[in-house]
């Protein structure tokens, strides 16, 4: 039984061989970028609209009932962050406080969390990119737009979604060409994409008016069955806008490669959850004043949509470039979390060692982020937008549960440890956390909580018989 509930001892966790050590190259403003970076994308840019569907303008409360339930998880994750500052995230807070067989449930849910929203957001990048060469023919008569079984996967009439595949091995390609650089890059994408929301809620806010807000909760509160087969209530479009807020734990997946852990890792955590929560208001606020939020609920570029509405169509393109510019900002911050799950998972013997080798010259671990590029770009290829990012929820909403939860635990079994950044109010900001992912999580739509359950058997299934006996904790008896 004992076996089962094993645990790596906290003072282990921050020490690691030769050879499978990551670089400590990053500082604060990295990773605000890196968070910022992360979480502004698809979300706000096309998965509003599907919020505004299953809501009405209502999905103003949605907004704010994601963003307090991720404040609270943000909160945890700062305090678990510095406390351990290595890779791995949740899954290694949880090897630490919680046993192998939880951190093994939660590592497994943040592959999937992580390679769907990769996927998710080359996909919705694929989307404007498409719309983009469309715009170009129109303007120019210039034959340059994709063969429509190369635009986009099954589900919506082609093959294969070419432009997702492309995006996703051009990110891995500058992952590996090192992190440092990479982040940079990002920095200046991240202003690129603040701008064009800026721009959106200038142009929109002014057009505000109250009767747009009538009804203002058509679909109620809770999630419920409509007529026409589709879940809808506040909490269902919130189970769903939760998508937009998430991103800054893949700030704390970079804890190993930070400088000053305990001062990088609460500005960058606390500090890019605040900025966004405070832009995201804004942005939907400006949205649902602006028109009937059926205008825009349908469509692939809600904000884009908006802004043509209100006829400013310099202003529309302007977003619409933005998304491809920046877009992949979230690829490459969800990218590098997913590697890096993979690279400790491996590290620790769960899955396979020679995965998690760092190269002599790059100090990336290559191997990984090959292997990580192939499954996401299959994946991107021909996936269906909204059913992924719905899994990629439920798998983040299972992380940021297990996170509080460590939270709790280690300040009862360790209280007297150093703590460089202590959550405030713990016992009520954590439960909190624990209760509001669960309700979020009750109103995802059912298949979707299906094909989670489904995908945490068949990891216990590789767990029993494959990573149980090979964890190097087992080795060491
Ligand atoms: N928060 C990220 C997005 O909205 C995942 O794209």
């Amino acid at each position: 039984m004992q076996s089962w509930l094993r645990r790596k001892p906290l003072d282990m966790v921050t020490v690691h061989e030769e050879g499978r050590r990551l670089i400590p190259t990053l500082s604060w403003p990295h990773l605000v970028a890196l968070g910022i970076g992360a979480i502004v994308g698809t979300g706000i840019y096309t998965l509003i609209g599907v919020g505004a569907d299953k809501a009405g303008p209502a999905v103003l409360l949605s907004f704010v009932a994601a963003g307090i339930v991720c404040a609270c998880a943000a909160l945890a994750y700062a305090e678990m962050a510095t406390m351990m500052p290595a890779a791995g995230s949740a899954y290694t807070y949880s090897y630490a406080a919680l046993g192998e067989t939880i951190a093994w449930v939660v590592g497994w849910s943040l592959i999937l969390e992580y390679s769907l929203v990769v996927s998710t957001v080359a996909v919705g990048w694929s989307g404007y990119f498409v719309g983009f060469l469309q715009w170009v023919q129109q303007q120019t008569g210039w034959n340059v737009t994709l063969p429509a079984a190369l635009a986009a996967g099954p589900h919506a009439g082609g093959i294969l979604n070419l432009p997702a595949v492309v995006i996703t091995f051009l990110v891995a390609g500058a992952l590996i060409a090192g992190t440092r650089e990479s982040a940079t890059i990002n920095a200046f994408l991240v202003v690129f994409k603040l701008i064009a929301l800026g721009i959106f809620v200038a142009v929109a806010l002014p057009a505000f008016n109250a009767e747009n807000l009538h009804p203002f909760m058509p679909y109620g509160f809770s999630k419920a069955l409509g007529p026409d087969g589709v879940e809808r209530g506040v909490m269902a479009a919130a189970a769903i806008i939760f998508f937009a807020f998430y991103g800054f734990d893949a700030i704390s997946t970079a804890a190993e490669e930070t400088k000053n852990p305990g001062r990088d890792l609460s500005i960058g955590i606390v500090g890019s959850m605040i900025g966004c929560t405070i832009i995201y208001v804004l942005v939907a606020l400006a949205a649902v004043g602006a028109m009937s939020y059926t205008v825009f609920a349908h469509s692939a570029e809600p904000l884009a949509l908006i802004m043509r509405q209100l006829g400013h169509g310099t202003a529309a393109l302007a977003i619409g470039i933005v998304a491809i510019i920046a877009l992949p900002t979230v690829l490459l911050a969800f990218f590098y979390g997913q590697s890096r799950i993979f690279f400790v998972m491996s590290r620790d013997g769960l899955l396979p060692r020679g995965l998690s080798k760092v190269n002599q010259r790059t100090g990336t671990p290559v191997t990984i982020t090959v292997f990580t590029a192939v499954l996401v770009a299959a994946l991107a290829g021909v996936a269906r937008l909204d059913e992924i990012a719905a899994l990629a929820n439920a798998g983040t909403l299972a992380a940021f549960t297990a996170v509080a939860a460590c939270l709790l635990v280690l300040r009862k079994r360790e209280p007297n440890r150093e703590r460089k950044f202590r959550t405030p109010l713990a016992w009520v900001v954590c439960p909190l956390a624990i209760a509001g992912c669960a309700y979020l999580f009750w109103s995802l739509p059912t298949r979707t909580q299906l094909w989670f359950a489904a995908w945490n058997v068949f990891g216990l299934v590789v767990y029993v018989l494959y990573s149980r006996g090979r964890a190097v904790l087992a080795k060491q008896g």
